[in-house]
C-alpha cells in the first residue's frame, strides 16, 4: 500500500533559529493534536563492541541544555551510556507526519533533581523502580511480584526514597534534524548542527 504524506509545508523561513525552541513548537502541536504518548522517544546506545540498540523512553522534561528521561543506571541502556555517551534520539508523530532526531550526548541528572522528580511520582511507580532490577534476567513474573511485596512492606506507611540506582539523564544536542513528510516524497528536512554557541542550518534531499 502505498502511503502519500500531506503535512504543511516546513520552510526555512518558519523555523526558529534555535532548535529547541523549534522542537517546542512541534511538541506542543503534537500534544495539541492528541497524538498518544507524544513524548515517547526511541533512545538508541551503542555497545562497546559497536552494537546498537533502541528501546522507547519517556521525555519528561525539555530545558535549555537538553532532553531529560529517567531509568534505572543499571540497565543495559545506562551501561552502555556509561561506555559511550554517544546517543540519538528519535520522536515520530506520524499525525503530522513528522519525525524529529537528535544527536548527542548524556549526562547524568544531579541525584537532587532525580529525587525532586521521583518525589513526584505516584506510589507503585516509586515502589516499582525498587522492585525491577531493569534488564536482568529473572526467573518468572511471580519473582518480580514478590520483589514488589517486599518493596511494599519495607516502606509501609513511609516515604519512598529514591532508589540508588535510579535517576534522570539529559541528552545534550549536537544535531537536530526536523522531517515533515510531502507528497511525491519530496518531504522537508533540516538539520541544526551546533556551531560554538550558533546552530548552523541546512536543508537535506528527502
Ligand atoms: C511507551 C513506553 C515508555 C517507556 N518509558 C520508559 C522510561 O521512561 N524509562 C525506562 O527506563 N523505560 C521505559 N520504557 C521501557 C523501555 O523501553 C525498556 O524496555 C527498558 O527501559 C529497558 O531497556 P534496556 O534494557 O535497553 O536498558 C518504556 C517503554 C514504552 C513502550
Amino acid at each position: 500500500m502505498r502511503r502519500e504524506y500531506h503535512g504543511r509545508p516546513l520552510r526555512r523561513a518558519d523555523l526558529d533559529a534555535d532548535p529547541l525552541l523549534q522542537f517546542d513548537r512541534w511538541f506542543c502541536e503534537a500534544v495539541a493534536a492528541g497524538l498518544p504518548d507524544p513524548n515517547a522517544m526511541t533512545l538508541a546506545t551503542v555497545a562497546g563492541d559497536g552494537q546498537p540498540s533502541s528501546r522507547t523512553v519517556l521525555l519528561k522534561a525539555r530545558d535549555p541544555a537538553g532532553f531529560v528521561f529517567y531509568t534505572n543506571h543499571d540497565s543495559r541502556k545506562a551501561r552502555e551510556i556509561a561506555g559511550n555517551p554517544r546517543v540519538a534520539l528519535l520522536f515520530f508523530w506520524p499525525g503530522l507526519f513528522r519525525q524529529v532526531q537528535v544527536r548527542g550526548a548524556v549526562t547524568r541528572c544531579s541525584v537532587e533533581e532525580s529525587r525532586a522528580y521521583f518525589q513526584c511520582r505516584p506510589r507503585d511507580s516509586q515502589l516499582g523502580a525498587w522492585a525491577s532490577h531493569q534488564s536482568m534476567p529473572i526467573g518468572s513474573r511471580a519473582v518480580l511480584e514478590t520483589r514488589f511485596a517486599e518493596t511494599q512492606a519495607r516502606f509501609a506507611d513511609a516515604e519512598v526514597p529514591l532508589p540508588p540506582f535510579w535517576g534522570g539523564y539529559r541528552v545534550i544536542p549536537q544535531q537536530l534534524e526536523f522531517w515533515q513528510g510531502q507528497e511525491s516524497r519530496l518531504h522537508d528536512r533540516f538539520v541544526y548542527t551546533r556551531a560554538g554557541s550558533r546552530w548552523q542550518i541546512e536543508r537535506l534531499s528527502p
